[in-house]
C-alpha cells in the first residue's frame, strides 16, 4: 500500500489534527492551523495509508515565499515515505501558488526529511520563556500601545525583517493587539500578537528598540512571556539569558530556492516556529 498525499477535507482534519498532536507537534497545533485554513493561500494536507490519515502539514504562501509548517507523522507510519512525500505536496502546492523560495523550521528529526527534499540549513532559532519575575523598571522609552493606523508601517518593518511580504497574516488580523516603539517621530520598532501562534512578532530597526518591546511584553500582566527568535540576534540573545529566559525549543531555519533579504537581526520575536 502506497502513501497518498491531497488535501484535507473539511471533515478530516479533526482525524489530521490528532495525527499531528500524536506526532508531537503539541496541544496547540489546531490553533496554529487556523491560519493556513482560513488563509486563501493556504492549505492543510493530509498523507493516507489506504484511507487512514497517517500524517498531515500546513502551507502558507506569501507570494514569492511560502512556508511549510505543522508537519507530522504517526508514529506507526514513518519510514515508508510519508514525511518525504508530504514535504514534496507542500513544494508543489506553494510553487504552483507562485513561491519561488520554500521556508520551514525543521525539527531534528525533519531535518534529513528536508535535506533530502533539496533545503538548505539558513539558521538556528531557539523559542524562550521567561523563568524569574521582572524587576525594577522596563526600558519603556518611546514605547505604547498599537493603534489601528499603525498597520502599514508594522507591515513595512515586517517586510525589511522578513524580506518577504508577509501581508496576508497581517490583514487577517482585526486589531491585534501589540505594541509601538517611537524614537525621533519616527516608529523604530513594533510588537504583535497572534490569534494562531504562541509568541509575539517583534521587528525592530535596532537593538535599542527591539530590547525596549522586549522589557516591556515581559511585564504585560498573565502567563510567563514566551518568544521565538533566530540565534543570530545575538544582541536579543544575550538581553534574554541576562533576564533569566530559558530556552525551551529549538528549531532550524531552512530554505528551498532563492534567499530572500531576511535580516535576523532585526527580529527580536516570531509568531511561532512555522511561517516566522
Ligand atoms: C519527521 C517526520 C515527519 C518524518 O516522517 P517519515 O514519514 O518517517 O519520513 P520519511 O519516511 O519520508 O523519511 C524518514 C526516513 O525513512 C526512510 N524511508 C523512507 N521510505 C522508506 C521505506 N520504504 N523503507 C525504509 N525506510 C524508508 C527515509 O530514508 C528516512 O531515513 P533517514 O531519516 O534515516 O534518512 C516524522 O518523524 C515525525 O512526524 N516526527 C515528529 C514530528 C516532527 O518532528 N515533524 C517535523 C516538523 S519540522
Amino acid at each position: 500500500m502506497g502513501i497518498d498525499v491531497r488535501p484535507a477535507r473539511p471533515d478530516e482534519l479533526d482525524a489530521v489534527v490528532e495525527v499531528l498532536r500524536g506526532a508531537g507537534l503539541g496541544a496547540s497545533v489546531g490553533r496554529l492551523l487556523r491560519f493556513p485554513l482560513d488563509c486563501p493561500s493556504g492549505e492543510v494536507l493530509a498523507a493516507l495509508l489506504g484511507d487512514e490519515i497517517v500524517g498531515g502539514a500546513a502551507v502558507a504562501g506569501f507570494g514569492a515565499t511560502g512556508w511549510i509548517g505543522a508537519l507530522g507523522v504517526a508514529a506507526r507510519a514513518r519510514r515508508r515515505g510519508a514525511g518525504l512525500a508530504l514535504t514534496e505536496g507542500c513544494i508543489e502546492l506553494l510553487r504552483t501558488g507562485g513561491a519561488e523560495t520554500v521556508l520551514l523550521y525543521a525539527t531534528a528529526a525533519g531535518l534529513p526529511v528536508y535535506r533530502r527534499a533539496g533545503f538548505a540549513v539558513e539558521g538556528e532559532a531557539h523559542a524562550w520563556r521567561d523563568l524569574s519575575p521582572p524587576r525594577g523598571r522596563p526600558q519603556a522609552d518611546g514605547v505604547r500601545p498599537l493603534l489601528e493606523r499603525d498597520m502599514a508601517v508594522v507591515r513595512a518593518l515586517d517586510r525589511a525583517a522578513t524580506g518577504e511580504d508577509r501581508g496576508a497574516v497581517f490583514s487577517a488580523m482585526v486589531r491585534p493587539p501589540g505594541l509601538i516603539v517611537e524614537r525621533a517621530g519616527r516608529v523604530a520598532g513594533s510588537a504583535v500578537r497572534s490569534p494562531w501562534g504562541l509568541g509575539p512578532s517583534v521587528v525592530a530597526t535596532d537593538r535599542e528598540a527591539g530590547i525596549a518591546l522586549l522589557s516591556v511584553l515581559r511585564r504585560v500582566p498573565g502567563a510567563p512571556l514566551t518568544v521565538s527568535l533566530p540565534d543570530a540576534n545575538a544582541d536579543a540573545v544575550r538581553a534574554l539569558r541576562a533576564w533569566g529566559f530559558a530556552p525551551i525549543n529549538q528549531a532550524t531555519r531552512m530554505r528551498l530556492g532563492p534567499a530572500p533579504a531576511y535580516e535576523p537581526a532585526r527580529v527580536f520575536g516570531m509568531f511561532n516556529l512555522f511561517w516566522g
